[in-house]
């Protein structure tokens, strides 16, 4: 049995913080993101939609995977906008409404520091991605630095609460590599909106390749 995903007063705040860091620079994030794409696509947890108007023409296919129904009801409507075709399905990472070996890249963003099983969500991208695909992945991570690390372990408890479950304090590129991808490019760097650090500054944005079969 799939748990359902019901975040109702993040769902109702998500889309303005997402306005407010489009306007300073995360739609550049998204660009970068989705640069190069092509084929059939998984976009895990996609939120309200915010990277279809950004993904190229040579993608034939978004299968949009997103649990919070409000967030769903918002992505169905971005997908009528999007200049590809984008198919809004409910289901969770852990187990993704899509055939074994179907796509060619799997996108995560801003997402991985939410989904409660990560590890588990990672290998049901591998599951879906064909082996000559690509995970294409942009999050907010844990501070490299010891001091601001700290601070956002302080912060954690009331952030996840406040945020729909998010954590300040993942290693996800590590975590990306202990489910067995090959990390080929990733970048570090400090997202400060209006010039301004906050807790979830640290980002990273890059591209990662599935496991081979034995190593699954
Ligand atoms: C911060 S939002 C990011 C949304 C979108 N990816 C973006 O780039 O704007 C986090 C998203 O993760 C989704 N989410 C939470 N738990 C999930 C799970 N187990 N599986 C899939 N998505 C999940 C939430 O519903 C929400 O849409």
């Amino acid at each position: 049995m799939v748990k359902a995903v019901s975040h109702p007063l993040f769902a109702r705040v998500y889309p303005k913080i997402n306005a407010y860091m489009e306007a300073h620079g995360s739609i550049e994030h998204r660009r970068e993101l989705l640069a190069g794409v092509r084929g059939r696509v998984v976009e895990i947890g996609a939120g309200t939609g915010a990277n279809f108007r950004h993904y190229p023409a040579e993608v034939e296919q978004v299968i949009a995977v997103e649990p919070e129904p409000r967030l769903r009801a918002l992505a169905e409507r971005a997908a009528g906008d999007a200049a590809v075709p984008v198919e809004v399905r409910p289901g969770r990472a852990e187990r993704l409404p899509v055939e074994d070996g179907s796509v060619d890249v799997a996108v995560v963003s801003l997402v991985l520091c939410t989904i409660e099983d990560v590890r588990g969500a990672l290998t049901e991208a591998a599951r879906v991605l064909r082996p000559t695909g690509e995970l294409r992945f942009y999050e907010h991570v844990r501070s490299q630095n010891a001091r601001a690390f700290r601070w956002q372990q302080l912060l954690n408890p009331l952030w996840r609460r406040l945020g729909g479950g998010c954590h300040l304090t993942r290693d996800t590129e590590r975590a990306i590599a202990e489910a067995g991808f090959a990390v080929e490019k990733v970048r570090h760097f400090d997202f400060r909106p209006e010039g301004r650090p906050n807790p979830a500054s640290p980002s990273i944005i890059g591209i990662a390749r599935p496991p081979t079969a034995g190593a699954r």
